[in-house]
Formats: structure tokens, C-alpha cells, sequence
């Protein structure tokens, strides 16, 4: 695991936006992960505006969302297909038959998971998977005491988290009570994944991911295990870190990082 942060909200959002440039700038046949919330939206904006000024192109890509609400359909304004088609898909250049979201609306909720697994198998698996993280710690809809070799399933969502997502409905009783979503192996399998965080609301949970123990009462801690997973978050989401020191250290010193460091430099001159 890598942790970068960034001074803030913007910036941070900016170094994911530049990750996910490079992987469709330099992959013929990019399979992204993608998630929700609101602290993916200055990310697609950014990206969005890569792809009218700098003609970022989206035409090969496919992607696989982590979850979606069961008994929401695409046009309900809650749902994550319809979040999706606003905040990306509808104003770049993808093929809306290459962008996929479990339906929460399948009669068959058990077939329509083996299926999205199968279909993700079938695209090759994720070259890059974009993760963000609820109060409870999970990933996608994986809930305290998933397990770390979980597939794609129904899961219930915790009192945390509809209090949460809740506030994103006008009456916040209608969020629904379950979601399909990728499992924690179903993440742990995509070849990067890439976890972004904003906000000193995210503080004391980022930093149990990152720095505390290994356990599935928090399933973002699954990302230890992950061989190349970066972390990035802004300052105030990293307020709870005990070695942020030597993350910053490595971020500024790391070879790997000097495109990035080069690209920014050359905005500010
Ligand atoms: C939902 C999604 C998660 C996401 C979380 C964070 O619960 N299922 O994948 O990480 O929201 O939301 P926000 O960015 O709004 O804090």
C-alpha cells in the first residue's frame, strides 16, 4: 500500500483524475472499476474536463461499477446508474453498452451477482478499480463482517451507513435497505485499486484502514493484502495518520511519482 496526501479536496481528487488519464491514455483496452458518492464527483468532473479540452479519450473503455441499490431503477435519481450517467457517462465518449451496474431491479438478485461476476471475468477482470470509503469502513456495500473472499452479493446496509447515504434522500427512511455489491475479493482481484478519501469526517476510518489491524468489522482494512493499492486523500482526511511523515516522504521521493510531480510543475510554471 502507498499513501499520498494532498492539500486538499481538489488536489486529491486531481492525482486520482491523473491516475485514471494515464490508465485509459496508456492501456488499447481499459477495464475500469468505478464507484460513487460525493467524493467522487470533483474526480469525474475533472475527468470530464480532461476529455473536452485535452480529447481524453473513453471510446475503448469499459467499466464495472461496485454496487447499486436493490428496488432502484436506472431513471430513479438515487440510484447509482442514474449518478453515473450524470456525472460521467452521458458527457464523455463511452459506449453506454460498455458501462456496466449491477440492476437492483433483476427479479433474480442471486443470478444477476453470478452474472456480474461473470461478466467481469469475461472483459478480462479490473486494470484499475477507484474505491471510496463509508463511515463503517466499507468498500462498495461490504458491511462490518464481510468476508475478505466475498463475491459479488445482496448485502443489508448497516444503521451507519443509511444514516449516512440517507441525507441524499428527501426522506431519508426511502434509502433502501440492501444493495448488491462487488465483494471484498471480488476488489482484492482487480489489478490496482485506488481508495480516495476527503474530509476530517473520514479521518479516524482512513487512518484504522491504513494503520490498524487487519479485521472484516472494517473491510477497507482487506486492502492491506492488495499489492498495489494507493490510498490518497487531503489533509484533513489524513489528520489520524501516526506515520503520515513517511508517507510524505515517500510521495516526494518515490521515482514512480515523477511524471506526476513534473506535470504539476509544469501548471504552476
Ligand atoms: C456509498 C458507496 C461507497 C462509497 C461511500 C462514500 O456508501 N456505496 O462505495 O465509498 O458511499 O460516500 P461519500 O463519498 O459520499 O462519503
Amino acid at each position: 500500500m502507498e499513501v499520498i496526501i494532498r492539500p486538499n479536496a481538489d488536489a486529491a481528487a486531481d492525482l486520482v483524475a491523473w491516475v485514471i488519464a494515464r490508465e485509459l491514455r496508456t492501456n488499447p483496452r481499459p477495464v475500469l472499476g468505478l464507484a460513487t458518492g460525493r467524493t467522487m464527483e470533483p474526480v469525474y468532473a475533472r475527468l470530464v474536463a480532461m476529455h473536452r479540452e485535452e480529447r481524453l479519450d473513453f471510446s475503448a473503455c469499459r467499466t464495472f461499477n461496485l454496487d447499486e441499490y436493490v428496488g432502484l431503477s436506472s431513471d430513479d435519481p438515487h440510484s447509482y446508474r442514474h449518478y453515473m450517467n450524470r456525472h460521467l457517462f452521458q458527457q464523455v465518449n463511452i459506449d453506454p453498452a460498455n458501462t456496466h451496474l449491477p440492476d437492483g431491479m433483476a427479479a433474480d438478485l442471486d443470478a444477476e451477482c453470478a452474472d456480474y461476476e461473470r461478466q467481469i471475468t469475461q472483459a478480462g477482470g479490473i486494470d484499475l478499480q477507484l474505491l471510496g470509503i463509508g463511515q463503517t469502513g466499507h468498500l462498495g456495500f461490504n458491511e462490518p463482517l464481510s468476508a475478505f473472499r466475498s463475491r459479488t452479493m445482496v448485502r443489508a446496509l448497516s444503521p451507519v451507513t443509511r444514516e449516512q447515504n440517507g441525507v441524499l434522500f428527501e426522506n431519508p427512511d426511502l434509502i433502501p435497505h440492501r444493495a448488491i455489491t462487488m465483494g471484498v475479493g471480488t476488489i482484492l482481484d482487480c489489478r490496482r485499486c485506488l481508495l480516495l478519501a476527503s474530509g476530517e469526517d473520514k479521518a479516524s476510518i482512513v487512518a484504522k484502514a491504513v494503520e490498524g489491524p487487519i479485521t472484516s468489522m472494517i473491510s477497507a482494512t482487506a486492502l492491506q493484502l492488495h499489492p498495489r493499492c494507493t490510498v490518497v486523500v487531503d489533509e484533513a482526511a489524513a489528520g489520524r495518520f501516526k506515520e503520515s511523515d513517511y508517507y510524505r516522504w515517500l510521495f516526494e521521493n518515490e521515482p514512480k511519482w515523477e511524471s506526476f510531480r513534473q506535470a504539476q510543475n509544469s501548471l504552476v510554471t
